[in-house]
């Protein structure tokens, strides 16, 4: 069954969930967030990791002209998986150990509907891929070879996303295949987008090449729901970047946004997420993880773990590029 139809079919009890106050879910013993957003208080405003200026500027003319939050971040990290020079992320990504540049996206909306591909070989832009599975699959994650299939046949070209400059690092790479983590240096730093529309709906998404020279077959955090992102259209939204491995044993986006239903800010919602990854990994200081929330009333929080870690907010008083406080200094 394609999901739309499925969707369909449940509208009566989607529209259920939607209307319940998530407050009545919150203990005693916690501060819940005040559900005071409406529609029309919360303006647009998009927000990506890292200084993805183009992007997050692609994502606003989206929202400005009234469109939704999940057509802004799909065309907003279309942007970066289509820029060559940007070498974490759609055509142009460091390859895998064995040469192979796979990707990773993902796609959520304020419904709760998602969208997921893995290990993604020759398709620019997994992210619409993944809106793909979404709306027109009953499933959620397409991984490989069969992923590729459906991009083929949902119209998706075929390409050689190994360019020139990656070929030559990973020939150069070749000589030790020495794999290390540098820190902030783009071998990790994926892009992870936030939007909140006019009418107040939130929605993300995430896209990667991963780890440059990872072990062939890996997958990391940003594909996958709840880890490298998570919307939850009555509390906020998060998504991370950084070393996906760790992300994925916290489930650190899924983590933070149930942190700021129980009352935190997406600020101490983030630094939070942070701790909890640093309480499992202590003294360790070879990483580098960032953490980006949004809540449903339009306000941002960024945590890190070194500092270096940025990121880009785009709404009516303008745009900024905004540095993280991190758990190292
Ligand atoms: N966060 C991207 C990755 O680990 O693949």
């Amino acid at each position: 069954m394609k999901r739309r139809k499925f969707i369909k079919n449940s509208s009566l009890t989607t529209a259920g969930i939607a209307a319940t106050p998530f407050i009545a879910s919150c203990k005693n013993d916690v501060k819940p967030i005040e559900a005071t957003a409406t529609a029309t208080q919360v303006k647009p405003i998009v927000v990506c990791t890292w200084d993805f200026k183009n992007a997050s500027a692609k994502a606003w003319e989206v929202l400005s002209i009234g469109g939704s939050a999940l057509d802004a971040v799909e065309q907003g990290v279309r942007v970066e998986e289509a820029d060559i020079t940007n070498e974490t992320v759609g055509k142009g990504g460091r390859p895998d150990r064995d040469g192979n540049v796979t990707l990773d996206a993902c796609i959520m909306d304020a419904a709760g509907n998602c969208g997921s591909v893995v290990y993604l070989k020759n398709i620019a832009h997994p992210v619409s891929v993944a809106r793909k599975v979404m709306e027109e699959t009953p499933h959620i994650i397409l991984a490989g070879e069969g992923a590729e299939k459906f991009a083929y046949e949902q119209g998706f070209k075929k390409e050689n996303l190994l360019t020139e400059s990656t070929r030559k690092q990973y020939q150069e790479w070749l000589k030790t295949s020495e794999y290390e983590t540098i820190i902030n240096i783009e071998n990790h730093d994926t892009i992870g987008m936030l939007a909140i529309d006019e009418n107040g709906d939130l929605s993300g998404a995430c896209t990667t090449s991963g780890m440059a020279y990872k072990f062939g077959g890996r997958v990391g955090d940003s594909p996958i729901i709840g880890a490298g992102l998570f919307v939850d259209n009555e509390v906020g939204a998060a998504t991370a970047t950084g070393v996906g491995e760790e992300v994925i044993r916290t489930v650190g986006s899924f983590l933070i946004v149930e942190l700021m239903r129980q009352g935190k800010s997406p600020q101490e919602a983030c630094e939070e997420g942070v701790k909890r990854i640093m309480k499992k990994n202590e003294g360790r200081k070879d990483f580098q993880i960032g953490f980006l929330a949004i809540n449903k009333n339009g306000e941002t929080g960024s945590y890190c773990v070194h500092p270096g870690f940025t990121y880009r907010k785009y709404d009516n008083s303008g745009h900024e590029n905004i540095p993280s406080n991190s758990f190292y200094s």
